[in-house]
């Protein structure tokens, strides 16, 4: 599985210049697009699920052009909304075997043999005959994952599946979608929460202002922010002026004062030590001081 995103741009007719030069290489695994709220997310995923045409640029899967192929990505493709909603009457098998139907499974015995494994996949037969819009956010969030997977994808697009879960029902579906990456499948996962990135991906990219900040593994992105992320020793009194002048990115209370820790290329005239940046530091760092100037 090779997708490459080239030099995509997105301008909406009311000027919008939601993409700007995209240009990302996705291989098999999992692949993290990260990005603060209207980074360009969800317009770069609804133009590769071919719901959205680019203004500029091409996609190519497997070598084929997405655009001049549609058919082709469609068959490959399962894709969860970011904002999915169930048709309300349907108990969550029913909606599974219509999502079966409109998948192209004819064939009811081969229907039911897999909404019974996908329920059971996804931690929901037990729930199946309840109303669909009477499960819980991540009961949801888990029967959209199951609709996205009935005709066996090797290209798994899910937009911020995580948004609004709880810790154990995040940590459920993180797992959920690791199973689901193979030798030949590719999980392409958009979300504004590091740790979802941390804790799945091998590769991502770092979406902001519709430009690509940063891509590559997260280790990297780490290593980049070294020497940007310093922890300062703020008396009382400069506590104020440290929060106005730096990004600051932790703050906890000392016996004499606040260690804050600030995101900055330097800092001067504090007491201050360069501390080793997590991935959360380094996402600061990367979407407050690496964006080139916008070209409208
Ligand atoms: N249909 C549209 N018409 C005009 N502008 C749009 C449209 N959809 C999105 N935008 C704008 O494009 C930019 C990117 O939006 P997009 O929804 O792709 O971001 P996102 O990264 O998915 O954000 P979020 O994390 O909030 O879902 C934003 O400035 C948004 O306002
Ligand atoms: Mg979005």
């Amino acid at each position: 599985m090779q997708i490459s995103i080239q030099g995509l741009h997105k301008k909406y007719p009311n000027g919008n210049h939601a993409l700007n030069d995209v240009n990302i290489e996705i291989k098999e695994g999992m692949f993290g697009l990260l990005g603060p709220n209207g980074a360009g997310k969800s317009s770069l995923i609804r133009i590769l699920v071919s719901l959205m045409k680019p203004s500029s640029g091409r996609i190519m899967v497997n070598g084929i052009d997405a655009a001049k192929d549609r058919a082709y990505v469609r068959s490959m493709l399962g894709y969860l909304p970011q904002d999915f909603s169930f048709f309300s009457n349907l108990k969550t098998y029913e909606f599974l075997d219509y999502a079966a139907q409109l998948a192209g499974m004819s064939s009811r015995k081969k229907r039911n043999q897999a909404v019974d494994q996908l329920l059971e996949d996804v931690g929901l037969f037990d729930v199946r005959s309840r109303k669909a819009s009477k499960l819980s956010g991540g009961m949801k969030r888990r029967l959209g994952i199951a609709q996205a997977l009935i005709n066996d994808p090797k290209i798994i697009i899910v937009d911020e599946p995580t948004t609004g879960l709880d810790p154990e029902e995040r940590i459920r579906f993180r797992n959920l979608l690791a199973r689901l990456g193979s030798q030949d499948v590719s999980i392409i996962l958009s979300t504004h929460i590091v740790a979802d990135i941390s804790s799945m991906c091998e590769h991502m990219a770092l979406l902001n202002k519709g430009q690509i900040a940063f891509s590559g593994p997260p280790e990297e992105l780490i290593r980049q922010a070294k020497g940007h992320v310093w922890s300062i020793y703020a008396t009382e009194k400069e506590y104020i002026e440290v929060n106005q002048k730096y990004e600051v990115v932790a703050t906890v209370m000392m016996k004499d004062g606040w260690k804050i820790t600030v995101v900055a290329d330097e800092v001067i005239g504090y007491a201050a030590e360069a501390v080793q940046p997590n991935l959360e530091h380094a996402y600061v760092y990367f979407v407050e001081h690496t964006l080139k100037q916008i070209k409208v």
